[in-house]
């Protein structure tokens, strides 16, 4: 099942209790927070202080992308804000098994970030223990940037990992995912869809992730979304 996680860093950050609601209800099931700490990425955004309040505005997981270096220093703060997934890069870490460790020790759901250039075999020996992976799909920092294509071989090859393994984790894909890249990416074998910009840059948030979503189900040859307020759930035995 494909979900789409709305990324709030295209968002009105003075709004974005509000900006989130739209999201949900225009069919986001994650919230995707970007922290970056101006040294891992050339860009600083949110910490632990603003995940705390988020987490008082929904029920929604929060999945919580550190885009930042010694990771490990931050994770409990990460935990105590009410944190649900978490992801640490691949390039930030230089004990990778003792960081995915300690995000599951604090109850939380761990996960590894690839960036572009760092090859998926890489991490074939710890995908046992993680939530999901997260593929960016372009260099981490900043949104509204344009896909890299050759991510979605990385996806492939990830999905392939998985089955050969006999895994289930999940794949996530972040950075330029929007109406004319979406449908390659769940077909290469993504389910977990971060999209910034296309869902809060420009025009009403709902209809933009009611229709990247509706997009993104069709390229998985899943049905239409069930409207809000239907009562439709998924898994129920009509
Ligand atoms: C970039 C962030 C992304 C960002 C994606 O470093 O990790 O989550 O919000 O933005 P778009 O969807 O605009 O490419
Ligand atoms: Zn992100």
């Amino acid at each position: 099942m494909v979900e789409l996680v709305p990324s709030i860093l295209s968002a009105d950050f003075a709004r974005l209790a509000e900006e989130i609601a739209a999201a949900e209800q225009g069919g986001g099931t994650v919230i995707h927070c970007d922290v970056m700490d101006g040294h891992f990425v050339p860009n600083i955004t949110i910490g632990p202080p603003v995940v705390a309040s988020l987490r008082k505005t929904t029920k929604l997981p929060l999945d919580c992308h550190l885009m930042i270096e010694n990771p490990d220093n931050f994770i409990p703060a990460f935990a105590d804000a009410g944190a649900d997934w978490v992801s640490v890069h691949y390039e930030a870490c230089r004990h990778l098994h003792r960081s995915l460790e300690l995000i599951a020790h604090h109850g939380m759901q761990p996960a590894v970030v690839l960036n572009p250039a760092t090859r998926v075999d890489l991490i074939r020996d710890i995908l046992p223990m993680v939530h999901h992976v997260l593929i960016m799909s372009v260099n981490p920092g900043f949104g509204g940037q344009k896909f890299i294509q050759f991510s979605l071989d990385k996806i492939r090859a990830l999905a392939r990992m998985r089955q050969e393994l006999g895994l289930a984790f999940r794949i996530e894909v972040d950075g330029g995912v929007a109406h004319d890249t979406v449908a390659r990416v769940v077909q290469a074998g993504a389910d977990l869809l971060v999209a910034g910009s296309a869902v809060f840059a420009a025009g009403n948030a709902e209809e933009n992730a009611r229709m990247l979503l509706a997009a993104a189900r069709e390229a998985a040859g899943e049905g239409p979304v069930p409207a809000a307020g239907t009562g439709a759930r998924e898994g129920s035995r009509a």
